[in-house]
């Protein structure tokens, strides 16, 4: 791959993270901070999945590219506490469990047809969700009874 690839697919995932700071739009998820923690632990997992499945690209690696991503596919989601997901709204619940399904399937292609420009277009793909879900929500915090 060309490593001006690498740098548009970085800069259109700081694009994704950003836009959540700069519109006020988006709507208010309110958590506990404990929830709150824990849902953007996983955004962090996320981010590192990323960036390890272009790591993995960069050099060729297709064990890297399906560990990266299988890392966090859909076993993580389950992971979820019962109340937390009560919380979470049906569009963001859906958008979430997509983005994990979208890992697991980027995975088993990694493995099975092990094609680069394939998972870099579903990587590209299942970015779009990352983009999206940030425009939409925010997270903020309960106001403590
Ligand atoms: C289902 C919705 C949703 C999806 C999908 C999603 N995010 Fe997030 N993400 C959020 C929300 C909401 C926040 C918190 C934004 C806020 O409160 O300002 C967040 C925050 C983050 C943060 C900040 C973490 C921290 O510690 O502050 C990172 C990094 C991140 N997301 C990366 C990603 C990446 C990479 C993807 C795609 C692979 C992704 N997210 C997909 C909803 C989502």
């Amino acid at each position: 791959m060309k490593k001006g690839s690498i740098w548009v697919l970085m800069a259109l995932l700081l694009l994704g993270v950003g836009a959540a700071q700069a519109a006020e739009s988006r709507i208010p998820i309110k958590l506990t901070q404990t929830e709150r923690d824990f849902v953007l632990t996983e955004m962090r997992a996320f981010l590192l999945a990323v960036q390890q499945v272009v790591v993995g690209l960069s050099g060729d690696d297709m064990q890297q590219v399906e560990q990266s991503a299988h890392k966090v596919g859909m076993h993580t989601a389950r992971q979820v506490p019962p109340l937390l997901k009560q919380k979470l709204p049906q569009g963001f619940k859906r958008l979430g469990m997509d983005t994990h399904k979208r890992f697991d399937q980027l995975a088993l292609d990694a493995k099975q047809v092990g094609d680069r420009s394939l998972v870099l277009e579903q990587l590209s793909t299942l970015m779009q969700n990352c983009v999206a879900c940030h425009e939409m929500f925010r997270f903020e915090l309960e106001s403590v009874k």
